[in-house]
């Protein structure tokens, strides 16, 4: 692989560095350029990873369209570098209100794209309700996160869904990495930095053990929190108690906590019951996709007044004198919070890897599916996996032949019983 660029002045060098396999496809694909002819819409947290994936796409032939995620997670650097470049183009600016936000995606939308890949589904969700025309010409897309499978899943159910989408999130090489570690390391670590506080000691109260739960939960123990996981499924709860955390519900866990994460996709998981219960100084941030983990409106509410102690923390004062300090106005704390750099480059990496193998599959391999959702074929997953060990410098085994003629057979005649 050639030498990477350290251009001082180049906002990508830095990840560029960190994120091998997407350099390896800017490599492969730079003089054939397999995309070329086709338009890609590309919405997601925009900092320099992302930027990474949209010059990869480019590099591939792609001509991209570029639009936030989120409005708060954009860094105006990375966003000015790609739009500088001829065939990239961004509908987005660091700042941007939430109107500004639907407004610059409608506008990337009228565009007509021929291919989407989305993080929450907003560029797939108002392509179907507010763009039918172009919707009905996208060949097809491709989903990073879980708050937007949910969404897709919704759709199929209603039999909606115009193009195919493949669940990127759903792909062992994207949830097994970016959800677990990337978000449990980048959660915690932001929360550090933004209180100055320690997590060691502290109760850390976990609600949701899906993947990203799991991680914080992990990460926050081995940072020596005490940790208290919340859920509402009994396997994960069961999970939870015996993986080592202690497991309660929310009104026992908001009584006791000092620290409280969200990580459940679902809306007001902490709500005015729970903080009429939390203790004087409990700091709440949320890592779920979007904002409605913690019931915004209720703590606001319940408030007599607000003060910003610190940058990306607002304080609520109680009418009782406790005060509960909200991080990042309750959005993900891992990328919006003002020293926010969102997960680690190389866990992104292999996630902008899946979502770069979603849209060459389907528009290069050209597979032949109907509108819906669909998981990537488990041959792409592993062939990610294979390139992510070869950069990391890791060797593993092949199976011999009579290992994988034992693995295909049900009889065993060797056998001894
Ligand atoms: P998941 O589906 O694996 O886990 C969610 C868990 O929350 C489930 O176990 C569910 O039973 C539980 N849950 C639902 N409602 C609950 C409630 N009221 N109280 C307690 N537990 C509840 O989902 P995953 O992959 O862990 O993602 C969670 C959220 O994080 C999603 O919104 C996803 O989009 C987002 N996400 C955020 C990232 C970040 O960078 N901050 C990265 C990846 C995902």
């Amino acid at each position: 692989m050639s030498p990477v660029s350290h251009d001082a002045d180049d906002p990508l060098a830095w990840a560029r560095e960190y994120t091998p396999i997407l350099r390896s496809y800017q490599e492969e694909y730079g003089e054939t350029k397999p995309l070329s002819g086709y338009t890609v819409a590309f919405a997601s947290h925009l900092e320099t990873k992302s930027g990474v994936a949209i010059e990869t796409l480019r590099e591939a032939g792609a001509e991209v369209l570029f639009a936030p995620s989120e409005p708060q997670s954009t860094h105006g650097d990375v966003v000015d570098a790609l739009d500088a470049r001829e065939g990239i183009t961004a509908f987005a600016w660091e700042g941007m209100t939430d109107d500004e936000f639907d407004a610059a995606q409608h506008e990337l939308l009228e565009e007509e794209p021929d291919f989407i890949l989305d993080d929450g589904c907003e560029l797939i969700a108002k392509v179907h309700a507010e763009h039918p025309d172009v919707a009905a010409q996208v060949i097809g897309g491709g989903e990073q996160t879980t708050a937007g499978i949910t969404r897709l899943e919704a759709m199929e159910e209603e039999g909606i869904l115009q193009f195919p989408v493949y669940g990127v999130n759903d792909t062992p090489m994207k949830h097994f990495f970016d959800n677990v570690h990337g978000t449990g390391e980048s959660s915690l670590t932001n929360i550090a930095i933004t209180t100055n506080s320690i997590v060691s000691g502290k109760d850390v109260v976990v609600c949701g053990y899906g993947y990203c739960g799991r991680g914080i939960a992990r990460k926050a123990r081995g940072m020596g929190g005490q940790t208290i996981v919340t859920e509402v499924d009994p396997r994960k709860a069961l999970q939870a108690h015996m993986d080592g955390h202690r497991v309660m519900d929310m009104a026992e866990a908001s009584e006791v906590g000092d620290l409280f994460i969200s990580a459940t996709g679902n809306r007001e998981v902490m709500r005015e019951e729970h903080f009429e219960k939390m203790q004087d100084g409990a700091i709440l941030a949320n890592s779920g996709h979007f904002d409605v983990e913690i019931d915004l409106e209720a703590l606001e509410a319940a408030a007599e007044s607000t003060s910003t102690p610190k940058e990306g923390v607002t304080q609520y004062h109680m009418p009782d004198g406790r005060r509960l300090n909200l991080l990042a106005e309750g959005r993900l704390v891992n990328l919006t919070g003002p020293f926010s750099q969102g997960h680690p480059a190389e866990v992104m990496d292999t996630t902008f890897a899946m979502m770069f193998v979603a849209a060459y599959d389907m528009l290069v391999d050209g597979p032949d599916l109907e509108p819906g959702l669909y998981n990537i074929p488990d041959r792409l997953d592993r062939a990610v996996a294979e390139r992510k060990l070869e950069t990391l410098g890791v060797s593993i085994d092949d199976m011999t032949e009579s290992q994988q003629a034992y693995t295909e057979e049900w009889e065993h005649p060797d056998s001894s019983f």
